[in-house]
């Protein structure tokens, strides 16, 4: 047997999906747990989400769709942009993917070349380096922490700069920090991208989920060069739907859709009509994510609050739906601490290893209030 490619051979499978297959394996098996490991919310998909997939499908629209996404989809993705984020990206510079995953998968295919560098702020979602890796990039790291709320400081940005620097990964509110972004930091960041002649890569899937502050896209400041990523996962309780999509220079988008024409062809065609009415029907969706975004405002406080009170520190931040807590009074290495909490305390977290987070694990919040709270009594009682 020749066995496998040596791309595939040093990839690193998620790490976030796989501990949460766990212990998904492990309630199957009738084991009470909690689990805080999934970037999912807990709401299901809106009804006039899955109302307009319905009458899709009774309308026969259940073919091929266009590699770039239905002419539909893409205008209303541009009338979104302009309407949230100010942005004008008319539809051919829009292109929709399986999910924001594909879209950043895509994306690193068709702007990388073997040894380009891309600079990833840590802690930071598992998949890009790995994203970059397996384009044969090399993801080049600028470490942040606590003290600062996670927050890059843009001279150190800069410092990690090289004639082989192609692109920087921004991703504000962020997975796994909850850090919100100054305006200010993400405008000197995008600066940069302007000053050395790279792409920005502005990951916004969690642009609706913030507690405190604003969303700025940094496509405002260097719009010829930022690819700009969203999708339907997680504002809109669609993770299963997987409808994703960037918008960005023509170029950089034709790029994408021909990686996709050559793999996926295209998203699911009653998904993208779904997301349709999931963008163009804003009375509705308003009502959804507002409802959404207050139940994880105060879960924040519940999760925030507790685990401090019991002597995990865990920065108050003001974004998405994670927190990073310090486990180093439980073990201060995070996957002893992590496999302490699922064998001991029955709480299921992903260890900040594969984030770049030592000492920490990640929570995520995007539970009811009663699994919360029964989640801190049980760590509690384990300290
Ligand atoms: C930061 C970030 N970007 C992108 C995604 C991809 O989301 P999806 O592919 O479900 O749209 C996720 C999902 O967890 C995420 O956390």
């Amino acid at each position: 047997m020749r066995g496998l490619s040596k791309r595939v051979k040093t990839m690193k499978p998620s790490s976030t999906v796989a501990v949460n297959a766990k212990a998904l394996e492990l309630r199957r098996q009738g084991v009470d747990l909690i689990a805080m490991t999934a970037g999912e919310p807990d709401f299901d998909t809106p009804q006039f989400v899955k109302d307009a997939a319905a009458r899709a499908m009774a309308a026969g629209k259940t073919k091929y769709a266009p590699p770039a996404g239905i002419p539909e989809l893409r205008e209303a993705i541009s009338a979104k942009f302009k309407r949230e984020n100010g942005l004008e990206i008319p539809p051919d510079q829009t292109v929709v993917t399986v999910g924001g995953k594909q879209a950043l998968f895509n994306l690193f295919q068709a702007i990388l070349d073997p040894g380009d560098e891309v600079i990833v702020i840590g802690p930071y979602w598992v998949s890009y380096p790995e994203m970059a890796r397996f384009a044969e990039g090399v993801p080049v790291e600028v470490n942040t922490g606590p003290e600062s709320g996670f927050i890059p400081d843009p001279a150190e940005v800069e410092h990690k700069i090289t004639p082989r620097t192609k692109a920087i990964v921004l991703n504000s509110p962020g997975n796994p920090t909850g850090a919100v972004y100054p305006k200010e930091v993400l405008i000197a960041i995008a600066e940069l991208a302007n000053k050395h002649d790279l792409y920005i890569v502005s990951d916004e899937i969690y642009e609706h989920l913030i507690y405190e502050g604003e969303h700025f896209s940094p496509a405002h400041v260097a719009p010829d060069r930022t690819i700009t990523i969203n999708g339907a996962a997680k504002a809109y309780a669609m993770t299963g739907w997987r409808i994703g999509y960037a918008g960005g220079p023509k170029d950089v988008v034709k790029g994408i859709v021909d990686v996709s024409s050559q793999s996926t062809t295209s998203p699911d065609t009653i998904a993208q009509w779904a997301m349709v009415e999931a963008l163009n029907n804003v009375e509705e969706a308003q009502k959804f994510i507002s409802m959404a975004r207050e139940a994880y405002r105060a879960r924040r406080s519940i999760i925030v609050d507790g685990l401090n009170a019991l002597g995990l520190p865990t920065p108050q931040v003001n974004g998405a739906f994670y927190v990073l807590s310090d486990v180093s009074k439980i073990d201060p290495d995070e996957n002893q601490a992590a496999l302490k909490l699922l064998n001991e305390a029955r709480v299921a977290v992903v260890p900040g290893t594969d984030f770049a987070a030592p000492h920490h694990v990640r929570f995520s919040y995007a539970t009811s209030e009663v699994n919360i709270r029964k989640a801190l009594e049980r760590i509690a009682s384990i300290l």
